[in-house]
């Protein structure tokens, strides 16, 4: 059994105007060992990417105040959660592109987060994690540990998974803050792969056997692996947060050489701009991500009176859009 594009899309598109009122899990597993086995087959085709979470504590109980409430995220990560698991393809995995936390870091923050994402893990989708510049490993080790791969590079969340026809790395692009710098307290930390995650790249990039996409918190341009990863014959994009919007970019390496790739920014799943998550579907010869837009806002999300006309034509023109990774190129 298998869905076709068209059934894949749909599922898509449903399950984002939240009209699913099963579960599409509960449905596959009701049905006795034969719905079960097929569950188990698409579960091998479908992953989601998520970033940007940004859940923690009410704004009334943070040590550090942010600089205005951003209450609403919780509920809306919770609600998002709740539209993955309503797709029509079950995913096997989903992974977070990092900035778990609200802003500083907290071990609170990555509690919440496990209680929210909890309904992924009862249904058996495997989460895999890496870190963004609201995030602080320490904290998050602690309480996601599991969630932050196999320890590949020390000290960092860099990870490899491996799924029916291709290999998703996730980068730990997270530099921390000095914790007695001034401006800690902002969380704001930078960017950075570090030597030994650089070069563990660099090894799996020139031993590839199969396709890959990369994956980080931040761009390829701000890591400098954009010519790495265009080069690499197996390699087929480039995904990232950071920035909480749908964001295109295409990759190359010289004029003289001609290939290139795709690198696609991905949606915050809670706190404003682009609000919502990517499926990916591998299919033999490329991978095809649509894009789930459950809203739009910024700076912060208001009351249905107050909403900008822009902000819905935006959630409109982005949901269901489809963009597809090729495993071939020119190299
Ligand atoms: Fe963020």
């Amino acid at each position: 059994m298998d869905f076709t594009r068209r059934e894949f899309l749909a599922g898509v598109a449903a399950a984002a105007g939240g009209s699913f009122s099963r579960h599409a899990f509960a449905q596959a597993d009701a049905g006795g060992s034969g719905a079960a086995d097929a569950s188990a087959q698409l579960r091998q085709r479908s992953v989601v990417f998520m970033s940007d979470l940004h859940v923690g504590k009410l704004w009334a109980e943070q040590k550090f105040k942010t600089d205005r409430s951003y209450d609403y995220i919780n509920e809306t990560v919770r609600r998002l959660v709740r539209d993955i698991l309503s797709l029509k393809e079950p995913p096997s995995h989903a992974f977070i592109l990092g900035d778990i936390s609200l802003c500083y870091g907290e071990e609170r923050d990555y509690e919440i987060a496990r209680e929210l994402l909890s309904p992924l893990e009862q249904a058996g989708v495997k989460i895999v994690a890496t870190a963004g510049n609201h995030d602080r490993r320490g904290p998050m080790a602690r309480i996601l540990g599991d969630w932050t791969g196999g320890g590949c590079v020390p000290g960092r969340f860099a990870s490899i998974t491996h799924l029916a026809d291709c290999d998703v790395i996730l980068l730990d692009s997270l530099k921390e803050p000095d914790p007695d710098a001034e401006d800690n307290s902002a969380g704001r930390g930078g960017c950075e792969l570090g030597e030994a995650q650089a070069a563990w790249l660099e090894g799996i990039l020139a031993s590839a056997k199969r396709p890959a996409l990369v994956c980080a918190h931040h761009t390829a341009w701000a890591l400098g692996i954009n010519k790495a990863t265009v080069k690499s014959p197996r390699v087929c994009g480039f995904l990232h947060g950071h920035n909480h919007s749908w964001q295109e970019n295409i990759l190359y390496s010289s004029y003289a050489r001609k290939t290139m790739i795709r690198m696609l920014g991905i949606p915050s799943m809670g706190m404003d701009r682009d609000i919502g998550f990517a499926v990916v579907r591998q299919f033999p010869d490329r991978l095809e991500l649509a894009q789930v837009e459950r809203d739009y806002y910024f700076p912060v999300k208001t009351p249905a009176e107050e909403r900008l006309p822009l902000w819905n034509c935006l959630v409109k023109e982005r949901h269901g859009r489809r963009v597809s990774f090729p495993f071939e190129k020119l190299a």
